[in-house]
């Protein structure tokens, strides 16, 4: 079977905005204690920051990090977090029944960024909390100095601001399970007044409103168009979120999960700019997709109370790396209005880096397809329109068995194709048709496939990894390859 394409650079969609490359550390289970963070550690600096996670975290390219929830954020009293450890509160976590210690908190979030070479993405509690607080959480991070907050941050040691730019307005407040959650209307009011008040703390802020949970929500659509009906003016971005699984064993569909993250990306663009038309407006709100990745556990395995319990510590297998690099292929051709995303989360917790207490952190399945697609997506998106065989499956009907996406870099002129193959059993060769471009040659095919269900563990670390395909061939203007079935490429042309 085959599948054909034209890549051709008049063909844009736009930059690839660098912050879709952004993940997410929240307080949930091992992701700060034990995982960004583990002051006994044999490897741990001098702020108590594993060395191994930061080196992974730089090796994956990661640029911006949201932080510190999630559920967690809706009921987080950030000033709990500051000052001398001894004299720091422990607090329970209604989101996720556990005992937060609070050893870690805003400043050394913002020096574990500026180690790891990221910039923060800060989330503020719009479920328990609201104006006051947010807006004084921004003077402490970012006023230079002479005011209540700004000055006591210098106190416990950070004399200059943290200059966080993003902040996201509350997370997930159309969920029932939110504490504190709100109506559209009743949220978008308050989003509104945070985000003014915010902005007159510090006005160059980038600022995030929550859009939905996820596609499946009865309010999808509904409640992004009254939210930003009400906060249209003062926010930058509305987010989406979104987890994928196979269901019942349904790989078929699985596989095909980019279909829908296509669709949600389509239909908030379609609203946001619906709300543009009816208001007037010259501004363009642009997506945030601010968590997204594969998650297997349901919400209800929280703790009872524990200090960093294994939460959500998903061992990712290669049909899952599969489905991540197939989602980022759906960020990619988004580029034009998907400009900030995250992926959920970075450690431990439905994560690409996993650690062992006391022990070795290694790269799980998924690290691979997103350190390839953060390396060499680069540049320009490029639109590519795929003919060929189609897959079908029970959720999404038949579907192009070629998910692909091309970027090409205006600075060096390389460009990469990334290239999912849906089928869980047949190879599909793909004919790219290359005449537009000058002087191009195929350099390399790296490959995410195997088996289905393997994963890599701590004993065992290197069982999928991407793996060198023979390079294409390039014959009277066509790169040729083949994929294997069940997997993700990156062809790279220079
Ligand atoms: O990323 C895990 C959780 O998923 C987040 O806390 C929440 O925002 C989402 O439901």
């Amino acid at each position: 079977k085959q599948a054909k394409f034209t890549l051709d650079p008049a063909f844009r969609i736009g930059a690839v905005d660098p912050r879709v490359r952004g993940s997410f550390v929240e307080h949930l289970g091992r992701c700060v204690y034990g995982g960004i963070y583990e002051p006994d550690h044999p490897d741990a600096d001098s702020d108590g920051f594993r060395n191994d996670v930061l080196d992974l975290t730089r090796e994956l390219g990661v640029t911006t990090v949201r932080y510190p929830g999630g559920n967690f954020v809706s009921g987080y009293q950030w000033e709990d977090a500051i000052g001398p450890r001894s004299e720091r509160p422990r607090r329970l976590d209604l989101a996720w029944k556990t005992l937060e210690t609070n050893e870690v908190g805003v400043d050394e979030f913002a020096a574990w960024c500026r180690k790891a070479g990221v910039a923060p993405m800060m989330a503020v509690n719009l479920g328990t909390r609201g104006v006051q607080e947010a807006a004084a959480l921004v003077e402490y991070c970012n006023h230079p100095a002479g005011s209540y907050w700004s000055d006591l941050r210098a106190k416990y040691g950070a004399k200059e601001p943290h200059d966080i730019k993003i902040w996201c307005l509350g997370n997930e407040m159309d969920g029932p399970w939110q504490i504190a959650h709100k109506s559209a209307r009743d949220y978008g009011i308050l989003a509104n007044q945070t985000a003014k008040a915010m902005r007159l703390v510090d006005p160059d802020l980038e600022l995030v409103a929550c859009g939905s949970s996820h596609r499946r929500m009865a309010t999808f659509g509904a409640w992004e168009a009254e939210v930003l009906e009400h906060t249209y003016n003062v926010v930058d971005y509305i987010s989406l979120h979104s987890y994928y699984k196979p269901k019942d064993g349904d790989f078929a569909s699985f596989l095909a999960s980019g279909v829908e993250m296509d669709a949600m990306i389509d239909e908030v663009v379609a609203t946001a700019d619906f709300v543009k038309a009816k208001l007037r407006s010259k501004k363009t709100i642009n997506l945030s997709y601010d968590e997204w990745n594969v998650w297997y556990h349901e919400p209800g395995d929280e703790s009872e109370w524990a200090v960093a319990p294994a939460l959500f510590q998903d061992q990712y297998t290669l049909a899952d790396a599969v489905v991540v690099g197939s989602l980022l292929n759906s960020l990619i051709r988004h580029a034009d209005r998907v400009t900030m995303a995250c992926f959920a989360q970075l450690v431990n917790v439905i994560a690409p880096i996993t650690t062992v207490n006391g022990g070795p952190a290694y790269r799980q399945s998924t690290f691979h397809p997103m350190r390839l697609a953060f390396q060499y997506g680069v540049g320009d998106a490029l639109r590519v329109e795929p003919t060929g065989p189609e897959v079908e499956t029970p959720e999404y009907g038949s579907v192009p068995q070629l998910d692909a996406t091309a970027t090409l870099d205006p600075e060096t002129g390389d460009l990469a194709v990334f290239a999912t193959n849906r089928s869980l059993t047949e190879p599909l060769q793909v004919d790219v048709d290359v005449r537009a471009l000058k002087d191009v040659r195929p350099v390399e095919h790296l490959s995410v496939h195997g088996e289905r269900d393997a994963v890599n563990t701590v004993d065992d670390q290197e069982r999928i990894v991407p793996r060198a395909q023979d390079v294409p061939v390039l014959e009277d203007g066509r790169v040729r390859f083949e994929l294997p079935p069940m997997s993700w490429s990156v062809v790279r042309l220079a």
